[in-house]
């Protein structure tokens, strides 16, 4: 909790994870509370992003990856992310990690699209996406505020159909 709180405080990561810094930050007791709380059912759930460089060490968090908005009948979910400790930024880590949840949610939650979306100045976040097979599908002109102003908000989606196609169709296990 300490580690993802601190992610929190970092004015950067939270730039570029919500376009802006002061209303991203719910007291630590708020956190602990809404990860504590939180059940299978729900419609969204958080999970962290871990790195074990090394077999002899304990793996490190260095973000959170969580899915919210699922609707069961459409068969669909939204996926936000972030690598709060910036030093692991580019490295190829984010798109590891949301390979590896897609996989999770198509094939154990059993979705049939994805969405994810964040503004379009975020580059490195459209890239990382991208490299994982999420098209870009729209853009909802000014629809993110952020402390640059109001921004035109990147839609961008993956289809079960999609995945399958990348990874060979193996329909065993995805
Ligand atoms: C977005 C984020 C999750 C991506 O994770 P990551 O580990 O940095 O991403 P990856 O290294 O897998 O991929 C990033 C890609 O963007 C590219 N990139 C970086 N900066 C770029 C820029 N300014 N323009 C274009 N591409 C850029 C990298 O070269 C890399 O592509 P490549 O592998 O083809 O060279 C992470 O950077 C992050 O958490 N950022 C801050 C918070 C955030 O933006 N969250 C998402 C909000 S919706």
């Amino acid at each position: 909790m300490d580690t993802i709180y601190r992610f929190r405080l970092d004015e950067e990561v939270m730039f570029w994870a919500s376009g802006g810094f002061g209303n991203a930050i719910p007291a630590r007791e708020q956190l602990v509370e809404e990860f504590r709380n939180q059940s299978p059912l729900d419609t969204r759930r958080f999970f962290v992003i871990e790195v074990q460089e090394d077999a002899q060490e304990e793996p490190v968090v260095i973000g959170q990856i969580s899915f919210r908005n699922m609707v069961r009948v459409a068969h669909r979910a939204t996926i936000g992310m972030l690598i709060g400790d910036r030093r692991y930024w580019g490295k190829g880590y984010g798109a590891a990690a949301l390979s590896e949840f897609v996989k999770i949610l198509f094939a154990r939650y059993n979705l049939n699209r994805i969405d994810m979306d964040t503004f379009v100045d975020n580059k490195r976040a459209i890239r990382c996406y991208e490299k994982v097979g999420f098209t870009v599908e729209g853009v909802r002109r000014k629809a993110m505020w952020t402390m640059n102003g109001f921004r035109d908000q990147v839609i961008m989606g993956l289809l079960q159909e999609e995945w399958l196609d990348r990874n060979g169709n193996k329909t065993y296990y995805l």
